[in-house]
């Protein structure tokens, strides 16, 4: 512990005595950590158990504030660490709709207060985001736009590790944990630690001089790929364009016009199942199958009702599928993913039914009837056949608050221009808000750990965004924990037990 203290004391007396701070040194002046702010904070659970912990507020994780409200974190210690030094740092974004969040405080019913309550250090950091504004020359002057609200999440994972030695538990075992556009910001911190595309962000902003890759990512219903989720939205749900979506001859249009970019995509992914067979846009479907049909499974497994009308197909004898579960309905020999909750097969008792296949179509109307669907393009909407934009068009949108599109797909739409382009600068910002784009061999900057949910009735963004995300990193040898749970809207941070049994298997 003292031996930061004493090197950042070191720093400071050589450089006073050189006649002056270097930029650096006085970077790691305003950035190191003060544990003179603690306050001592009890936190009491549903259960009505009392947790006690220490709460350091309010800490500037960056050298030159731009937005004072946001760019700020907070450090919650609990009492009795798990393991000590090496106690996990459990990081909690409350980004949704790529909003600006303040820093928070835990929360007795999210995983935050579980955290605490399971020994780990919380840390919940705040962020700009598409509704975060300064005043600057007395012009309103949007901060929030991309990257942004993940280079602070970036440069709050740097103040923690620079600081590492002075705060509890181990900045390299860092677990980022979001939801939604969260989860968005949980894949991209996770898959894009120390990459250099940030960095003369990061400088410019004072964030730490040091590393922001992380241990673990856990993205509930992430909200990315978002260069290619109208595709992916239009190609999965078509099926339902003249049935439950009820849409218009333009919206159909439009639609299948997005839909038609989908198999290349796909395809251009080169992506396995965990046989080692190639995934394509033939196959895709049955490849989507086989997690709906492990999660519709041990949905039946836990005594789940599901009605008939659904699209879930089921037998009630085990039909003879040889020694595994018969999880592949076509018979392809494909089976569920071996990544499932635990990390293996679902096992089968005899008390319940067998799903041994799903009527797609079916099953994707049924969810469009829970939650009707997003109209084309999903994402990218703005001025393509109506004028609003999306918080994602905002995202991309400038320091006016001028949105912008992300696709060429809405741009071309947009200004009736078969040859539109989308700029060089904002191409490059399109690029580094996709995780897709730095999930590759080169591991060291990727999460070796990740937890990926999204909800089986969740039609927030495609199921293949999650599917896509999940596949690529366990192709490339990352350890994946990915389920749909069944009956699951968009939501996040449920299943906590699930959630920190696998946080305490990866952490031993
Ligand atoms: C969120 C949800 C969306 O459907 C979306 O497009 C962007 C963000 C959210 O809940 O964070």
């Amino acid at each position: 512990m003292e031996k930061t203290k004493l090197y950042i004391l070191s720093i400071l007396s050589a450089c006073i005595a050189g006649g002056g701070l270097t930029s650096e040194a006085k970077v790691s002046d305003k950035l190191s950590f003060n544990p003179a702010i603690a306050k001592q904070e009890v936190l009491t659970m549903p259960s009505g158990e009392k947790v006690g912990y220490t709460a350091y507020e309010n800490i500037y994780y960056v050298s030159n504030i731009e937005d004072s409200v946001y760019q700020t974190l907070n450090l919650y210690v609990p009492e009795s660490l798990k393991s000590g030094d090496s106690t996990p740092i459990f990081l909690r974004t409350y980004i949704g709709g790529y909003m600006a969040t303040t820093a928070k405080s835990p929360s007795a019913g999210d995983a935050t207060g579980r955290a605490l309550k399971e020994g780990y250090v919380v840390c919940i950091p705040g962020s700009r985001g598409v509704n975060s504004t300064i005043s600057r020359n007395g012009k309103t002057v949007c901060t929030g736009t991309a990257p942004n609200g993940l280079l602070d999440l970036k440069a709050a994972i740097r103040y923690l590790r620079y600081n590492d030695n002075v705060i509890p538990g181990s900045a390299e075992r860092i677990i980022i944990d979001g939801t939604s556009a969260g989860g968005a910001m949980s894949a991209l911190v996770g898959s894009t630690g120390d990459r250099p595309e940030y960095d003369k962000y990061l400088r410019k902003m004072g964030a730490a001089p040091t590393s922001d890759k992380v241990f673990a990512s856990v993205c509930y219903c992430p909200i990315t790929d978002l260069n290619h989720a109208d595709m992916e939205y239009e190609w999965l749900y078509g099926c339902t364009n003249t049935g439950v979506r009820h849409l218009d001859a333009n919206q159909i249009m439009i639609s299948n016009e997005l839909a038609a970019e989908c198999p290349a995509y796909i395809n251009s992914l080169d992506l396995k199942d965990d046989e080692g067979n190639l995934i394509t846009s033939d196959n895709y479907r049955d490849y989507l199958k086989t997690f709906l049909i492990a999660s519709a499974h041990k949905a039946l497994e836990e005594g789940c009702e599901i009605p008939d009308s659904i699209g879930i197909i089921r037998y009630s004898e085990k039909p003879n599928f040889g020694d595994f579960p018969p999880m592949d309905g076509n018979g392809d020999g494909r089976g569920a993913p071996s990544y499932g909750p635990a990390g293996v097969r679902p096992m089968f008792n005899n008390n319940t039914d067998y799903v041994t296949d799903i009527d797609l179509d079916k099953y994707l109307s049924y969810v469009a009837s829970v939650t009707p669907l997003k109209t084309p393009p999903a994402f990218d909407q703005y001025g393509v056949l109506i004028d609003t934009p999306t918080p994602e068009n905002k995202v991309f949108g400038d320091e006016e608050g001028n949105p912008s599109n992300f696709t060429e797909f809405s741009l071309r739409h947009r200004l009736h221009d078969p040859k539109a382009t989308l700029g060089k600068d904002l191409s490059a910002r399109i690029f580094i808000m996709n995780p897709m784009n730095f999930i590759s061999e080169n591991a060291t900057s990727v999460a070796p750990h990740w937890y990926i949910r999204h909800g089986a009735k969740d039609r927030d963004t495609s199921f293949l965004v999650p599917i896509n995300l999940a596949t690529k990193l366990k192709n490339t040898g990352f350890d994946v924990n990915f389920f749909l749970p069944w009956n699951r809207p968009h939501s996040g941070d449920y299943n906590l037990d699930d959630l920190f049994s696998w946080i305490e298997s990866i952490a031993d």
